[in-house]
């Protein structure tokens, strides 16, 4: 399994190009079933995950091929509708294929995602929401079976912002009989953008960019042609990272705007920006302030960017609150990063960082995707060598992770 071996303790400075979303990708990725032809996605991450999203697309019968960023997929003889376990276990968003498979031929059989490293992560809107729609689903040996749905407009309200839930449900609606509403929809980009691609395909989505959707069915849509806007989370990460070792890190291939939330909350740990339309320089002070963060969906402080905050936090010159109220117990790197000498007290879903003058380097171990780039972060900054364990985390959503850092100057080494 590999590791990755980090030297920390000196400022990161340069420029980096921020790679096309993974959780923008992996809902067009899913459209793409929508429409029997050929799709072409431009700026799609080398990623395990978009990698395992084209897996799952083949075992349906599509022809994937990757030509570096350029993803081409072919669904003119997609004509199986069974999403196995075997993957679906391995990245939720597989799920992603259940609307577009009952759109399109009625039917679907799907694993059910299990829980992930830090809880449960329910279904439960998709689900009743498709079945609003019409969809007969039932529950057998561990997959969502779905047979003989003719999909028909309907009126769906969330009791609480989901991502996943929006795009689900959108994609059953575009090739619904009548009109479907979607009220507290998800407003974060990957949602709205997976609107727009459906609209230039022939979709009849109202009310892109607000809590009401209202979509009009249509017979059919046009195969999509797009490009994968940039990754903000990449983008705030490497951010955090300039906060981190007190560096100067110039993102470019950035939308500022979908990630403002966090760039504001840097500012207020001390960093200095400067923004354009598409790129963000990001200089950290000589110590991060305190602050205090609380994720909300967006256009608030995002989840996925709470553990590289927390570990901005731990050398703070004073005591910073950060609190997750999207995923509660979303915090396995307290305690790795405990092992770092940070100082960090859980209390239910938030944590109580008390700023230490330095980090030391450890052996730690990532158990999710952001909580991998947390304790990375934290070993940049840290005093002596840090050995990250299990980062196979990070390649299902960094691309070229280490390349890039290597390039800002910093000393880390994959060992295999
Ligand atoms: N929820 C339910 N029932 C559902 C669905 C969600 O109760 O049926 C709850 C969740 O438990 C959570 C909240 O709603 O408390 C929001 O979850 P959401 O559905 O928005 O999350 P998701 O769609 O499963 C996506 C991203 C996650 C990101 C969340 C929140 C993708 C592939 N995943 O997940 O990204 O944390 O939105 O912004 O887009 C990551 O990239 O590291 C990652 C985990």
């Amino acid at each position: 399994m590999d590791k990755l071996l980090v030297r920390g303790g000196k400022p990161l400075a340069g420029t980096v190009r921020i790679s096309g979303s993974k959780n923008a990708a992996l809902p067009v990725m899913a459209a793409t079933l929508l429409t029997p032809g050929v799709h072409r996605l431009r700026n799609v991450p080398r990623l395990r995950d978009t990698q395992t999203f084209a897996r799952v697309l083949e075992l349906l019968g599509a022809k994937v091929a990757f030509d570096g960023n350029l993803l081409t997929i072919d669904t003119q003889d997609a004509n199986s509708v069974e999403a196995p376990y075997e993957l679906v276990k391995t990245m939720r968003a597989s799920i992603y294929v259940l609307g577009p498979l009952l759109a399109r031929f009625g039917r679907a059989k799907v694993s059910l995602p299990g829980g992930c490293a830090w809880g449960p992560r329910p279904v439960n809107l998709h689900l009743t929401g498709l079945q609003a729609m019409g969809a007969q689903l039932e529950i057998d040996h561990g997959y969502i079976v779905g047979r003989n749905a003719k999909l028909k407009g309907a009126t769906i309200g969330f009791d609480v912002v989901s991502v996943g839930a929006t795009a689900q449900l959108m994609m059953a609606a575009v090739l619904a009989q009548g009109t479907t509403v979607l009220e507290n929809a998800a407003l974060e980009p990957d949602v709205t953008v997976l609107g727009e691609v459906l609209v230039g395909c022939g979709a009849r989505i109202e009310g892109l960019g607000s809590r009401r959707l209202t979509i009009h069915g249509v017979p059919s849509l046009q195969p999509i042609d797009t490009t994968i806007i940039p990754d903000r989370i990449e983008a705030a990460t490497f951010a955090a990272v300039a906060a981190m070792t007190g560096g100067t890190i110039r993102l470019e291939n950035v939308i500022p705007d979908q990630f403002e939330a966090a760039l504001r909350k840097l500012e207020e740990s001390g960093c200095t920006l400067q923004r354009s339309a598409d790129a963000v320089t990001v200089s950290g002070a000589a110590r991060p302030r305190p602050v205090s963060v609380v994720t909300q969906p967006f256009p608030g402080f995002p989840t996925d960017m709470q553990a590289q905050m927390i570990a901005v936090c731990t050398i703070a010159d004073g005591t910073s609150v950060v609190e997750d109220t999207i995923y509660t117990d979303r915090f396995t790197h307290v305690p790795e990063l405990a092992r770092m000498g940070a100082r960090i007290e859980l209390k239910g879903n938030v944590a109580v960082v008390k700023g230490v003058d330095r980090l030391a380097g450890a052996q730690v171990m990532a158990t999710d995707l952001r909580a991998s780039a947390c304790l990375v972060i934290a070993a940049l900054a840290a005093q002596g060598e840090t050995l990250v364990d299990r980062i196979y985390h990070l390649d299902r959503g960094y691309e070229s992770l280490e390349q890039k850092l290597v390039a800002l100057g910093a000393d880390i080494r994959r060992i295999h």
